[in-house]
């Protein structure tokens, strides 16, 4: 079997053969399946023909991951570092070439220092956990991470990593302050013995490139005792076109403590007969109702915001009604498994004029055809803090210009191929309809979304102008730089993927 030499490397390498005998799985493991698909959050990624690992590794210490890069090396396998599990593409735990993943799931410890507002978080934490842990220290401390609680610190932070704190705070990588990485040498570094340009790439730049990232050490950010949240929904026949086209005029310029997104998905219109567009304005306010009101008045009077569409609530419980769970429930927040996995797949872009009413209008078409029944377009506005921080201060280059980010999302139920082609064609199809009225040179996109579409490495033989075209779109100039760092720390393309940054050796 493919894996027998790396186990027999693993157990050579290890001093405890008991202790590596229960992190490691190969396919002959009863529990091999259970612990490959626990974390999987898309499923177009569960089927036969996804290519599956020789082995997984768990390791319960940071110590038992250097041989898993030796042992890997030696034996011709490449890693797939797992910790949350959220890829859209599946690439934490799916390659097409011999590989073994490293599930991070054991490593969640999280210590949080109230005082200093700082916490130290291991890789394989989720994000709820961590809000979980900050939320048991203080009521007045939050982080700016993402709203789904099972994504994973891992390859989230590393992406950049945003959620409703994003105006006032910016991303969760904009507040990293050191990290701990294990590189291609099985060396545990941290921010002072990695260096400044290791450590400004793993913020951002996307962290399976540079090795296997065991921790951050994060700055904590002050909330308010009592934040306020609301949620609105317009229909077509409820001025949704003419609030929606407003929204872009003025979204990025509110208030920093002011943060209303907009959901998009088809809706059902009073007359059941009749189609419309439903778009949820969904809002976060770093302080009371009484703050938020008379301002929503001055901003944002289309909305009609009334005080009965409100309601005060604690910061982490603003993170459970974010997530749509009831917020007395703040226990789901441990939870590492989501009840409904769908097959989706997903794009982004970037807004940087006012998309005209014509324009909206012909996204709403679009969300009339079949494929759309379950399609989604997230729109999540930028400014404030996003606009002060320069494009090359981490990897992560969409700043200031950027007037909001959309997410778009297509979801199924139906496992064949063809009907998983259909709506993948209507995503695309929605992609190219947007190209008018998104960023150009580069259309931009967002690495935490990631999309094969926009161009894929060879298998370890990718030239810098090759990985350019979907670089420059996730980086910008910063692809650059990354590329310089990858050469220094990786310059072998060890740890690699369909879109990872190569060295500049590696055509
Ligand atoms: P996963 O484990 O799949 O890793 C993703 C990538 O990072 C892979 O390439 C992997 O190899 C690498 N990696 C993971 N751990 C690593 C480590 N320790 N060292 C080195 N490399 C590592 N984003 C956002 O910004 N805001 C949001 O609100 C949401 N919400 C959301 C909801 C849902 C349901 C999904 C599926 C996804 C999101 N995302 C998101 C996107 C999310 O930020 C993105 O998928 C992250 O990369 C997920 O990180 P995980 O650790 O969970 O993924």
């Amino acid at each position: 079997d493919g894996h027998d030499d790396f186990l027999q490397c693993m157990s050579l390498q290890s001093n405890n053969h008991t202790s590596i005998s229960n992190i490691v799985y190969t396919p002959n493991n009863t529990s091999y399946s259970s612990i490959l698909n626990f974390s999987i959050q898309n499923l177009r990624f569960t089927s036969e023909t996804t290519p599956k690992p020789l082995v997984i590794v768990t390791p319960v210490h940071e110590s038992q991951i250097q041989p898993v890069i030796y042992c890997a090396k030696e034996n011709g396998m490449q890693i797939r570092v797992r910790s949350g599990g959220h890829d859209y593409e599946g690439l934490s735990y799916a390659s097409e070439v011999p590989f073994v993943i490293l599930d991070l799931f054991n490593l969640r410890e999280i210590s949080v220092d109230a005082e200093n507002k700082t916490a130290w978080v291991q890789a394989g934490s989720t994000i709820g956990e961590l809000y979980y842990r900050i939320a048991e220290k203080s009521q007045t401390l939050g982080f700016p991470a993402g709203v789904c609680p099972t994504v994973g610190t891992g390859g989230h932070f590393s992406g950049g990593g945003y959620g409703a704190l994003l105006r006032k705070y910016g991303l969760a990588a904009d507040n990293i302050i050191d990290a701990r990485i294990v590189d291609v040498n099985g060396r545990i570094l941290d921010r002072i013995s990695m260096g400044e340009d290791l450590f400004w790439a793993i913020r951002g730049g996307g962290g399976a490139s540079f090795g296997v990232i065991l921790a951050w050490k994060i700055q904590l950010v002050d909330v308010p005792e009592k934040v306020t949240v609301f949620t609105i929904d317009k229909t077509l026949d409820q001025n949704a076109t003419n609030i929606v086209h407003r929204w872009q005029y003025i979204a990025h310029k509110f208030d920093k403590d002011l943060f209303i997104r907009i959901l998009i998905r088809r809706g059902n219109s009073s007359e059941d007969s009749k189609r419309t567009i439903q778009a949820t304005f969904q809002s976060l306010f770093l302080g009371g109702v009484n703050r938020l009101l008379p301002l929503m008045q001055q901003s944002f009077p289309e909305l009609g915001l009334q005080r009965e569409d409100c309601t005060e609530m604690s910061w982490i419980e603003s993170i459970l009604y974010f997530a749509g769970f009831p917020i007395e429930s703040r226990d789901v927040l441990l939870n590492r498994t989501q009840p409904n996995v769908p097959y989706f797949k997903a794009k982004s872009d970037y807004v940087q004029k006012p998309i005209s009413k014509n324009g909206l209008e012909g996204i709403w078409k679009l969300f009339f055809e079949e494929e759309a029944e379950e399609a989604e377009m997230i729109l999540s506005p930028y400014g404030g803090r996003m606009d002060e921080i320069s494009e090359s201060a981490i990897p992560f280059p969409h700043r200031a210009g950027n007037l909001y980010k959309i997410q778009h999302l297509v979801y199924w139920e139906e496992e064949e191929v063809e009907a998983t082609q259909n709506y993948i064609n209507w995503i695309r199809k929605l992609y190219s309809y947007m190209a008018l009225y998104v960023s150009r040179f580069p259309r931009a996109a967002y690495i935490n979304y990631r999309d094969l579409d926009i161009g894929v490495n060879n298998n370890g033989n990718t030239s810098y102008a090759q990985a350019s075209i979907w670089g420059i779109k996730y980086f910008k100039n910063n692809f650059n730089r990354l590329v310089q760092v990858k050469t220094k720390v990786d310059p072998a393309n060890f740890f690699r993927n369909e879109q990872s940054i190569p060295p500049l050796n590696s055509w």
